[in-house]
């Protein structure tokens, strides 16, 4: 097990734009996945990309078991998404609160795209081809972001749904994601 750091906003690693990756089914992007899986699962997050951890490849994992403490939250399949590709299906624009675990402790309120179909591979060079919407939709975008460099404060649009998490929700014990 190997529970990494994970960068937090202002370092500049996590504004860079990732590199595809080439090789599948490596021990590297085996490790790379198993690091990301650990250190998601340490922190009770909901996704983690690779630039997190300070690695500037297009990885991105995700998922989210049903939790009694977060009952009207989707179950989303755990996924490892490797080279991903996102298409829009609708103009629709859905808003829901988002945390990050490069921003902890905060919480704000960022629009996303409603339904759309997302594309790429798994660690063994798998392909994967989903059309989702709704909170699995969400996780996707939000994660996808982190490889272009884009951290969800810098989706927002209206910053007074912005702020402390223990603030917004007291007493809800509402994890970093
Ligand atoms: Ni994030």
């Amino acid at each position: 097990m190997a529970v990494r750091e994970v960068l937090k906003m202002g370092d500049p690693r996590l504004l860079q734009v990732s590199r595809p990756v080439e090789a599948f089914a490596t021990p590297r992007l085996r490790e790379l996945v198993r690091d990301m899986t650990d250190t998601m699962r340490h922190l009770d997050g909901a996704g983690l990309a690779a630039p997190q951890i300070g690695v500037d490849l297009q990885v991105v994992i995700f998922g989210v078991a049903s939790n009694p403490r977060y009952p009207g939250v989707e179950e989303v399949p755990l996924t490892v998404l490797v080279n991903p590709v996102l298409t829009p299906l609708t103009d629709r624009m859905e808003t829901a609160w988002e945390g990050c675990l490069s921003v902890p402790c905060l919480r704000g309120v960022v629009p996303r795209c409603a339904k759309l179909r997302y594309q790429g591979f798994d660690a063994d060079g798998s392909p994967i081809d989903r059309a989702v919407e709704g909170f699995h939709a969400r996780v996707v975008q939000h994660e996808v972001d982190h490889l272009h460099g884009i951290l969800y404060p810098m989706r927002m649009r209206d910053f007074r749904n912005f702020g402390f998490t223990e603030v917004l929700f007291p007493g809800q014990d509402l994890r970093d994601d």
